[in-house]
């Protein structure tokens, strides 16, 4: 270690080769069809980013719009069209990768309705995105957990690492785990892109060997960035060296 990065401490936690993503094969979490939420501004920029994804050798993207009853009231009538024309679009240019939609579904007071009807977007064997408010946990959530398993779903939780209300009790997560939640981690966080205290609780779940999933979360650029970063970072490499992560199952 030389003086400086021993002094500033960040260098020395960097890894001198890049890791491969290869084997992730499938990223299941991302903001790729523009004018539904907060994700990419338009399709050129959604095609430059899925450009640099296939050529770090992921095979399939689903990328999963928000749904949530305030903000983004998006539902498969827009994003399956959406859907069509991001593939047309990759294929013009001849990129090679499978691309999918489902959707990321905020767990709020819309959400009950949604379990009535039965009516989401769900890739691999029935599995479904969902997410909690960053701000405060769902009363129910409990409930609507309980009631999606009964329909025969497959309950992955976007970003647990993200919860800070929940930072202090790592209890919740493990009472989760045993509710048969999968939990996908964010790249981001691995980085430290959100802030350190969320990179630090993303280390504690991969040590418990909470992590089942890593997804891009891919809402522009400087996401796609973090991804490459990451390949850099002793954490990812840590959550990799597990070979826990059931991407490559979707
Ligand atoms: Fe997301």
């Amino acid at each position: 270690m030389s003086l400086f990065s021993g002094m500033f401490g960040g260098k020395s936690h960097q890894l001198k080769n890049a890791l491969s993503l290869r084997d992730i094969e499938v990223d299941m979490h991302s903001h790729f069809i523009p004018g539904l939420d907060d994700g990419s501004k338009s399709i050129e920029e959604s095609v430059e980013i899925i450009k640099q994804l296939a050529v770090l050798g992921y095979r399939k993207l689903i990328t999963t719009p928000h749904i949530q009853v305030d903000y983004y009231r998006n539902s498969a009538e827009n994003i399956l069209p959406g859907l069509d024309t991001l593939r047309l679009a990759v294929k013009d240019v001849g990129i090679h990768i499978g691309i999918e939609a489902a959707a990321e579904y905020l767990m709020d007071d819309g959400f009950e309705d949604k379990i009535k009807t039965d009516d989401f977007l769900t890739f691999g064997s029935k599995h479904i995105l969902v997410e909690f408010s960053y701000f405060s946990i769902h009363p129910a959530y409990k409930e609507y957990f309980f009631e999606l398993q009964v329909n025969g779903y497959k309950i992955i939780l976007a970003h647990p690492e993200r919860y800070s209300f929940w930072h202090n009790d790592i209890g919740k997560f493990e009472d989760l785990k045993n509710r048969g939640i999968f939990f996908q981690m964010n790249v981001g966080s691995i980085t430290g892109y959100y802030s350190p205290e969320v990179k630090k609780f993303a280390e504690k779940l991969i040590d418990a060997d909470m992590i089942d999933f890593i997804g891009s979360d891919i809402h522009n650029q400087k996401l796609m960035d973090e991804l490459v970063k990451s390949r850099y970072d002793r954490l990812m490499e840590k959550l990799l060296n597990k070979g826990k992560l059931l991407n490559n199952t979707l």
